[in-house]
């Protein structure tokens, strides 16, 4: 590539448990690809976690945030700490990124590289080939709610999912626009329940059929969430782009996750199109296998990737999935933890030598 050079600032935060060994081979992988494609860039590593927490009593501060604000994108391995109450780190932390930097959109394609690897019987390569947009920034996740009459027999515990018209028609606005980009089958699935959650998916559809009006050459449909799980095991090649609320959305992309391969493989993006975005493998910290070099790097490669692809650095991106498509259909066993056939660093070798 001719001109000038360029410089990204990466904002690195390994997290706890196996994440800071995916994470090295992301950043192995990252090495070798801007040498191909002549790019540069800086990292900063951030201690956000677990240990951080039990250590320092903190998970992330304003003024962490403020930072985090100054970078081109970040890059996250995982966070998740068997010592550490559930909810403290994933609302402290990667909830606090999410919401704090407005990345509205979760990304996450899910996408079958080697049809061995798929649980579901005679799916091939091509028929799991499809994209969930995740509101990222409102819904259930917004933590609305309050308890009446606590600890008497008369508990009411109340989750309010909210959704703006705004929060919602950017969401939309973002998939109807990626559909186009993407250029496939150019089908866009509005995932939700409109037969029960009669207030939020009333809006969730109206504003759909607004927007759709101005993409005359897209193709709509509406699936029910309970639906949409059912044909992604049945007939997954119907779907081309998902868009769906914030917990429908956590939901039904393990499930694309699983279908793909497993959490060795899945990637997402935290999208905020006009600030910082967060890339991250969509797996957990999986602390049992911490340390013992038997996890699978991919899905933080495949982070690693898209977050190039949003950097602009279009080729380099391709070549990192072509690297990874080439060593899961060609080199492994397995693509889940311990059963690959190499250690973790030896994948992320492998994904190197295969950058073309
Ligand atoms: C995910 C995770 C998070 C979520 C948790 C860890 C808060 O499950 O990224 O899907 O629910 O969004
Ligand atoms: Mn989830």
């Amino acid at each position: 590539m001719a001109g000038g050079r360029i410089t990204y600032k990466i904002a690195v935060i390994p997290g706890d448990g196996t994440g800071p060994e995916v994470i090295a081979e992301g950043l192995k992988v990252l090495k070798a690809v801007s040498h191909l494609y002549n790019f540069t860039y800086a990292i900063e590593e951030f201690p956000f976690g677990g240990e951080h927490y039990l250590k320092a009593g903190k998970t992330l501060t304003d003024e962490d945030i403020e930072k985090l604000k100054s970078f081109s994108a970040i890059y996250l391995g995982a966070i998740g700490h068997p010592g550490v109450k559930p909810g403290i780190l994933e609302t402290g932390i990667l909830l606090k990124i999410r919401f704090s930097l407005d990345q509205y959109v979760n990304l996450r394609p899910v996408k079958l590289y080697n049809p061995q690897f798929c649980p579901l019987k005679n799916k091939m390569a091509e028929d799991i080939d499809f994209v969930v947009i995740r509101e990222n920034s409102e819904g259930l996740y917004k933590g609305m709610g309050e308890f009446r009459n606590k600890g008497t027999p008369d508990e009411i515990a109340i989750q309010i999912s909210y959704n703006t018209r705004k929060g919602v028609e950017r969401c939309i606005r973002y998939a109807f626009e990626y559909t186009k980009k993407r250029n496939k089958k150019k089908k866009l699935t509005l995932c939700g329940k409109t037969n029960v959650l009669t207030y939020a998916w009333d809006l969730w559809e109206r504003t759909f059929y607004e927007v759709a009006k101005e993409y005359p050459d897209i193709t709509t449909d509406y699936a029910h969430v309970d639906a949409t799980t059912m044909w992604f095991v049945k007939n997954p090649e119907w779907f081309d782009v998902i868009v769906t609320d914030n917990m429908f959305g956590d939901i039904i992309t393990d499930l694309g996750a699983i279908i793909q391969g497993g959490m060795g493989i899945a990637a997402g993006g935290n999208i905020n199109p006009t600030g910082v975005s967060m890339f991250e493998p969509i797996g957990g910290s999986a602390p049992k296998y911490t340390g013992k070099g038997v996890i699978n790097p991919l899905a933080a490669i495949c982070a690693l990737s898209m977050m190039l692809e949003h950097l602009g650095e279009k080729e380099a991106a391709a070549s990192v999935e072509n690297a990874v498509i080439s060593v899961v259909t060609k080199k492994l066993k397995s693509l889940a933890a311990g059963k690959m056939g190499y250690t973790t660093a030896e994948v992320g070798d492998l994904v190197v030598a295969s950058l073309t």
